[in-house]
């Protein structure tokens, strides 16, 4: 439950990784999940891109109908598999009720995800998005986001995020992890930076990944509704159904400038230095490429 004045339990871990404490006390819930052969998940670190990508693939789904994709909010589309807030369901009780073929949720790195995703080779989507802007989206997330801690000034943010000291830890660890398994399992591996430069492109990728095949005017339907612009007015994406005192968005809007490169905007040319030196360390050996300006 929510303390006065909307401050939340701390950060639990498991196996290292900060989590919100509810999240930790059903974990073997999470653990025990049983995944279906047909399961579509979609995985992401905090901020690159989550919201965008759900509401493709359920336009997709819904076959470009508007309308459909109108019948809740986004957050109550997917089940976010670890999400847990007694009494309300867990994110594993909602997936139980879901017929199949289900789209689920997740912001695990590899190595916390339930085994039975492995065991069922199941599909899954992995959007990853540039680290600096990651860390800036998440900067202004964690102000307005009460039911996660507060970031304290950018200059104390920095330090906590790039030492991984945030809610699903380590953006580093995580985007590895699923890069390297890309090609083992059946993954489809987005850039939130390839999708901003060619909507059209990345959606038809999603597309075929599902085994669907829309035609043009479907398609350029499913483009246009999920700009930023669109996405920001649509109060079935834009996160104004959750109340004030859990997303304040008065404090930063859930949908903030949804931009590649807003990162120059705020780290400082020796943030920027020392940034490079952390990540060309934490990311050595890796052949991972990220865009960081359009
Ligand atoms: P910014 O804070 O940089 O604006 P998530 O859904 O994983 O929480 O990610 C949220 C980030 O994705 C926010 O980034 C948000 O604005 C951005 N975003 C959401 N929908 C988008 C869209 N249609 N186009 C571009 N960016 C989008």
């Amino acid at each position: 439950m929510a303390l006065a004045g909307g401050t939340w339990p701390p950060l639990r871990e498991v196996a290292g990784v900060p989590l919100p404490a509810a999240t930790v006390d059903n974990w073997s819930q999470i653990q025990d999940f049983e995944a279906q052969p047909d399961d579509l998940l979609i995985c992401t670190y905090p901020k690159s891109g989550t919201t965008w990508i759900q509401e493709t693939v359920d336009m997709i789904e819904q076959g470009g109908d508007v309308e459909r994709c109108q019948r809740a909010a986004i957050q109550h589309r997917h089940p976010f598999l670890e999400w847990a807030r007694p009494p309300q369901p867990s994110g594993v009780d909602r997936a139980a009720e879901m017929p199949s073929p289900r789209v689920l949720r997740t912001q695990l790195p590899t190595r916390l995800l339930p085994p039975s995703f492995w065991e069922n080779n199941c599909k899954f989507f992995y959007v990853a998005r540039n680290a600096k802007d990651c860390m800036v989206s998440y900067f202004h997330f964690q102000r307005m986001n009460h039911s996660l801690p507060d970031p304290g000034t950018w200059e104390e943010y920095f330090e906590t995020w790039v030492s991984g000291k945030v809610a699903w830890a380590s953006w580093f660890e995580h985007v590895k992890g699923w890069w390297e398994i890309r090609e083992k399992f059946q993954v489809l591996f987005l850039f939130y930076e390839d999708i901003k430069r060619d909507p059209k492109q990345e959606i038809q990728k999603v597309m075929r990944f599902m085994g669907k095949n829309l035609d043009g005017p479907v398609l350029d339907r499913i483009v246009q509704e999920t700009t930023f612009e669109k996405m920001k007015a649509n109060p079935m994406t834009n996160r104004s159904t959750a109340p004030k005192w859990i997303l304040d968005q008065s404090i930063s809007p859930f949908m903030r400038k949804g931009t590649v490169g807003d990162w120059k905007n705020h780290l400082t040319v020796a943030q920027n230095e020392r940034f490079d030196e952390i990540y060309r360390q934490k990311m050595e050996g890796t052949s991972i490429d990220f865009c960081m300006e359009l």
